[in-house]
């Protein structure tokens, strides 16, 4: 199965990239095959909400957003990684989960049958950031893309760039949950 690894951190050497990297060996390992995408690097447009896709219809913007989407279309599962920002996913992470709505939205596409998700926030408050991480997985995930959760990293007391690299706890739990792909 072909999983996407879509990184919301706009940073070099992100704390999210990191652990999604470890996540991915995990996977591999099961045969998947991850491909990532640093969305801060990408040209991806915001969701207009023409609702063009609403009649079958392709999203109205080809850009680097499209590829991501057909994959979906296709059967790929997901990893979404964000850091938190002011209590919610970045922007870039909005971004291209707005996209999605191309396919939820659209009578023509579908997400596949067996696709998975698996969710992941890094942040420097020391707690858990549960709430927001159960509300990201209740909508959109199981109500609008049915699909399976494969589970979940809230990665709290990262600041800088490259600190997940220092933490064993967070990197075994990553490939262990690779591994559940
Ligand atoms: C604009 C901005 C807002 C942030 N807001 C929060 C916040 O609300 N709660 C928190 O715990 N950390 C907050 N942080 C810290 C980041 O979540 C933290 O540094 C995280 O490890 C970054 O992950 P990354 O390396 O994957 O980008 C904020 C950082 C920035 C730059």
């Amino acid at each position: 199965m072909e999983i996407l690894s879509l990184i919301g951190s706009p940073r070099k050497n992100s704390n999210c990239e990191i652990i999604v990297d470890e996540i991915a060996k995990g996977a591999e390992e099961n045969g998947h095959t991850v491909t990532k995408y640093i969305i801060h690097d990408l040209d991806v447009a915001p969701c207009s909400g023409c609702e063009l896709c609403n009649k079958g219809n392709d999203c109205r913007y080809e850009d680097d957003g499209t590829e991501i989407i057909d994959k979906l279309a296709n059967g790929a599962s997901v990893i979404l990684a964000s850091p938190i920002y002011f209590g919610q996913m970045t922007a870039q992470a909005k971004t291209i989960v707005d996209r999605f709505y191309s396919i939820f939205n659209n009578p023509e596409k579908s997400f596949g049958e067996d696709a998975k998700a698996a969710i992941v926030l890094t942040h420097a408050f020391t707690g858990s950031y549960d709430p927001y991480l159960q509300l990201t997985i209740t909508q959109p995930f199981q109500n609008n893309l049915q699909m399976e959760l494969v589970g979940t990293i809230d990665a709290g007391d990262l600041k800088m760039p490259g600190e997940a690299k220092e933490r064993e706890d967070i990197l075994k739990e990553a490939y262990e949950f690779g591994k559940n792909f």
